[in-house]
């Protein structure tokens, strides 16, 4: 299995793609958290998982990827409870339908800060624990990786969701630094 061993935090992991991406990491082997802020969802992905994989796969933490202290407290569950992380899904996110001469201040704010602070927030504090493990590491240097869910409207941009275009081109720019920064971490 490609993830055996590994430990993986998928946020925004309690519906769709995110949902979609734990399960699948966990089949392959991986423990994984779930990070999101419905608790009820959260618990029922683990649930599922937990019976499909029959073994104790999943885990979960509330989490509001916009807000650095929520962040910082998954951070210190994961340290906690797990001690190292190899796989990050930075999957959380939302958008709005809005023509830009209308839209609310607040409208964009919340995609700005679910779609993109949430990926700086969460890379970061969690990026944290991945630069500690590799340097861990001795002979044994395991791959690890940050997948950040952007857009095909980050690429082209969509008329009625430009909070969402902008923020997904910025994650899409915002991964390529992320991953000048990490190439000598491993
Ligand atoms: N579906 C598409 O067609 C599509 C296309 C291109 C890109 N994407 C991207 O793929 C990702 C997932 O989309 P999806 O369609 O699977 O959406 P979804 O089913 O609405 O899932 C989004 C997840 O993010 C969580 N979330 C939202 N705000 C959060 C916050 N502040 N803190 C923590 N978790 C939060 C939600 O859970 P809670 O509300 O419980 O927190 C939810 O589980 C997004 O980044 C989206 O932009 C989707």
């Amino acid at each position: 299995m490609r993830f055996d061993g590994a430990i993986a935090v998928v946020t925004g992991a309690g519906s769709g793609i995110g949902k979609a991406a734990a399960v699948r990491l966990a089949k392959e082997g991986a423990r994984v958290i779930l990070a999101g802020r419905t608790l009820s969802r959260l618990e029922g992905t683990a649930g599922e998982i937990n019976n499909l994989c029959r073994r104790e796969a999943a885990y979960f933490f509330q989490t509001d990827v916009t807000k650095e202290s929520s962040v910082q407290e998954l951070a210190r569950y994961v340290e906690g409870n797990f001690g190292d992380l190899h796989v990050l899904v930075n999957n959380a996110g939302g958008s709005a339908q809005t023509r830009i001469l209308e839209t609310p201040e607040k409208v964009w704010d919340d995609v700005q800060a679910v779609n993109l602070k949430s990926v700086f927030l969460v890379s970061k504090e969690l990026g944290k624990i991945m630069a500690a493990g590799v340097k861990k590491e001795i002979l044994d240097k395991r791959n690890r990786s940050i997948v950040n869910i952007a857009s095909l409207s980050g690429h082209q941009a969509g008329a009625h969701i430009p909070h969402n275009s902008s923020t997904k081109a910025a994650v899409i720019n915002f991964t390529k630094s992320l991953a000048l920064e990490c190439l000598h971490s491993g």
